[in-house]
């Protein structure tokens, strides 16, 4: 839905939808919430309680633009704090129509290697906290009796593991399953449930992996990303605002009849 199709929403008198992005203050988190205020929602910006003052950013950048947003700690690993984010948005918004269980966290160590509360640590952001994010959001959604749409990151390695990054795999592998259970027991409520795979995205969290794996392979800064980005066909490294286009459309009405998809937005790298 594009912002003149909202306008027109509010004029016939329907409600603003809302929407929830977490992990909103940097990489494809801040292009989503940006992109979801621009097609005409209000917007939380939801983070942790360090990345304030960079939430703070991007809800004043999308206010400065005409839109709405405002911004709601959060660590997405803890019950109570999740619940209290979507109370406290459900309120402020009005109604919750679109939860974005964007935040996540990488690394890059080989399994023999890792320490199980590195494992730990992975898979707590990226799987519980979905699983957390996904069930308050969907609690919330039935409450209103609205429907709703909720939208999860996966990643490419949801189809296919990197090497040295099995936790991270593995947690994205299982996000992917979760959005196939979850679209399965809340579709009686009108809720959709789907999420988006990227490839490799120019962000601090490509950042990091690149460096890693530099000094697993002997390679510079930078070389990493570079050997990685030769297999994407499009042939660049893909931009957070690429993932962003495509969680417009999940969190449109123009996706109503797709549900339990894990969708690569890649570049053309991995196949479905
Ligand atoms: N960058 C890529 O190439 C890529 C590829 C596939 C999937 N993804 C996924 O997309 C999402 C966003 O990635 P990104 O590249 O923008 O990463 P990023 O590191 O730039 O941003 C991640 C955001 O999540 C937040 N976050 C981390 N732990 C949190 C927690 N416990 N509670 C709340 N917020 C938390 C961080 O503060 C940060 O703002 C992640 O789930 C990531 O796994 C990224």
């Amino acid at each position: 839905m594009d912002a003149g199709q909202e306008q027109s929403r509010r004029q016939s008198g329907e409600q603003v939808r809302g929407a929830v992005v977490t992990g909103g203050s940097r990489g494809i988190g801040r292009a989503i919430a940006e992109r979801l205020a621009r097609d005409g929602l209000k917007v939380v910006v939801a983070d942790l309680p360090a990345m304030r003052s960079e939430a703070q950013a991007v809800a004043d950048g999308i206010a400065a633009a005409g839109g709405r947003a405002f911004v709601v700690d959060v660590d997405v690993t803890s019950e109570q704090e999740v619940e209290s984010l979507v109370q406290e948005s459900a309120s402020r918004l009005g109604q919750l129509d679109v939860f974005v269980a964007n935040a996540g966290v990488a690394g890059v160590v080989s399994l023999l290697e890792m320490a199980a509360e590195e494992f730990d640590r992975v898979v707590t952001v990226n799987l519980r906290g979905a699983f957390l994010q996904y069930q308050a959001a969907a609690r919330q959604m039935i409450a209103q009796g609205t429907g709703g749409k909720i939208i999860g990151a996966a990643s490419i390695v949801a189809y296919r593991p990197f090497a040295l990054m099995g936790h991270y795999s593995a947690s994205k592998w299982g996000v992917r399953g979760l959005t196939q259970a979850a679209a399965l027991e809340w579709a009686r409520h009108g809720i959709t449930v789907n999420a988006y795979c990227p490839g490799i995205v120019g962000t601090a969290m490509w950042d990091l992996i690149d460096e890693k794996l530099a000094a697993y392979e002997g390679l510079e800064k930078g070389q990493a990303i570079r050997k990685y980005s030769e297999q994407i066909a499009l042939g660049r490294v893909e931009e957070p605002a690429d993932v962003a286009k495509y969680v417009s459309y999940l969190a449109s009405p123009d996706s109503d009849y797709m549900t339990g998809q894990s969708v690569m937005i890649d570049g053309g790298m991995q196949f479905s």
